[in-house]
């Protein structure tokens, strides 16, 4: 492989900065790890209002420049931060890159219903491209991420296809989230200033009156990934494709399925600073100090002769929790069971939590909201790992649990397929089951708690899963890849 290769990555999402989701760790972790095997990496995230402004570069490193936009100009600069623990060999930390404009990113929300909300993903791509372009920087590959860059590699198409700089960049659209598209009234295309290449958008989409910014990214990025093998084979059926599995499966020689990465250095038992004591495959002790201290945290009783169940996720219809109605009741009347459960999300699903913990009040702990200190130690103090998802493109909390001992109990689709292997014959690290219903999922919880009864053969399946590896070290081999065929692609061109 050529080195270094110059990546601009491009992500709505960065942790620590900006996080609701995989997305930001994915974004940092995969930058960091480029940057660490002395690849040129720039990444570029919206300063919102909520990101922590104290390690930011106070002056901006490039001058306010306008991005015109029809009838209106808006001022944009980039302001720097370093990533955390980012060194490269030569001491030097990878830089994010935050668009700056209150105007546009200086709201508390991440993403809006506000009516210039096409306006300002539209601009975000245009700010990278803008940045890189004022320093006369040159990607070889422009990789977006979801539909927030999807207008991305349209953009280098369209509006600055005049720069002879940009020529020879290629553009990866990664897709971690289908369920997400960015659609829009039809009549954002003029708002955008890109009304001259309305023939380059989906024209039946058009005409229904829509816009929609990731099927914009899939039709003219040079190449699609999504976040793992079977993920990238399922969103082509109608099943998991949302409405755009055709168009996908017209992509089929430019789509690629890439596992996430774990970076162990932010989820690691024997280091991880959030816990009250540490743990690994050689010394488990540690677990249960954070086990009895968890149940302490979240208020419920001690001691359960039963496993402890943990949850951390966005509540949303994705992650498919509406299935624990169902049995919730009978599991917690006939099990000494801890049921525990970080998220947020749909109102309606924050509320029976709520009322579950209100009936059980020393089997049910509850905090609905975000707070990392308190997922790490969720991954730790629980026994099993909660993952229902109705669809998952790859998920990271099972791979996180794989490595906290904390079997993950998972609906087998896209990246939960392909990271938890089913307990059979005395092999397997998690359990799981296929059909999305919750006669299912009870039936494989019945099959956990029997399982637990004999804690030899549970420890033996702990410590399966501790040995697992899905480091980025390994991971990052598959984008070297990818992004050396992408430019092998555009050299043949
Ligand atoms: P998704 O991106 O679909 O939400 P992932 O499993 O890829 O799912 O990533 C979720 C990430 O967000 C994990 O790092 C998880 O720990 C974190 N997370 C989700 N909900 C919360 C929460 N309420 N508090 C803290 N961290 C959360
Ligand atoms: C998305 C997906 C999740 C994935 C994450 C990072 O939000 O829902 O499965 O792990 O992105 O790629």
């Amino acid at each position: 492989m050529q080195l270094p290769l110059r990546i601009a990555m491009v992500s709505a999402e960065c942790a620590p900065f900006a996080k609701t989701g995989g997305l930001a760790d994915v974004a940092a972790a995969l930058s960091r790890i480029l940057w660490k095997r002395g690849h040129e990496v720039r990444l570029f995230v919206p300063l919102y209002g909520k990101v922590e402004r104290s390690g930011l570069e106070t002056d901006p490193y490039l001058s306010p420049f306008p991005l015109s936009f029809p009838g209106w100009d808006v001022p944009v600069s980039v302001r720097k931060a370093p990533l955390p623990d980012s060194e490269n060999a030569d001491g030097v930390p990878l830089q994010v890159e935050f668009i700056h404009s209150p105007e546009l990113f200086g709201r508390e929300e991440f993403y809006t219903n506000d009516d210039d909300e096409p306006i300002r993903w539209a601009a975000f791509c245009r700010a990278a491209i803008e940045a890189c372009q004022r320093t006369g920087w040159a990607p070889d590959v422009f990789h977006a991420n979801d539909w927030h860059a999807g207008l991305l590699p349209l953009l280098l198409k369209s509006t600055y296809a005049w720069d002879e700089l940009l020529r020879g960049s290629s553009t990866l659209l990664s897709i971690h989230n289908l369920g997400y598209q960015g659609v829009f009234s039809e009549d954002a295309i003029r708002r955008i200033g890109l009304g001259g290449v309305r023939d380059q958008f989906h024209q039946e989409r058009l005409a229904a009156g829509a816009v929609n910014y990731l099927e914009t990214g899939i039709l003219h990025a040079s190449w699609l990934s999504t976040v793992s093998d079977t993920y990238a084979r399922e969103i082509q059926t109608p099943e998991y494709g949302h409405g755009l599995q055709g168009l996908l499966a017209q992509r089929e020689d430019h789509l690629a399925g890439i596992v996430n990465g774990v970076d162990y250095g932010e989820w690691n038992p024997s280091t991880d600073p959030h816990l009250p004591a540490h743990f690994g495959p050689d010394d488990l002790l540690g677990k249960r100090t954070c086990r009895d201290a968890l149940l302490d945290e979240l208020g419920v009783a001690p001691e359960p002769s039963g496993p402890v169940l943990g949850i951390v996720s966005r509540l949303t219809h994705q992650k498919g929790f509406e299935l624990i109605p169902d049995f919730a009741e009978r599991l917690l009347d006939h099990h000494d069971v801890r049921l525990l459960i970080l998220g947020s999300g749909d109102p309606e699903q924050e509320s029976y939590f709520r009322w579950l913990r209100d009936r059980y009040p020393a089997k049910v702990g509850v905090h609905i909201g975000y707070d990392n200190g308190l997922a790490h130690r969720i991954e730790a103090g629980s026994d099993l790992f909660l993952m229902p998802s109705r669809y998952e493109p790859c998920g990271l909390n099972q791979m996180y649990s794989l490595k906290y001992g904390t079997v993950p109990l998972v609906r087998s689709t896209g990246g939960l397929a392909d990271t938890v292997e089913r307990l059979e014959d005395g092999r397997g690290t998690g359990f799981t089951f296929y059909e999305h219903t919750s006669v299912a999922f009870e039936d494989t919880l019945a099959h956990a708690l029997e399982v637990w009864r004999d804690p030899k053969a549970w420890q033996q399946m702990q410590l399966r899963g501790m040995a697992k590896d899905f480091s980025w070290e390994v991971q990052v081999d598959r984008y070297e890849d990818l992004y050396a065929a992408i430019m092998a692609d555009l050299q043949l061109a």
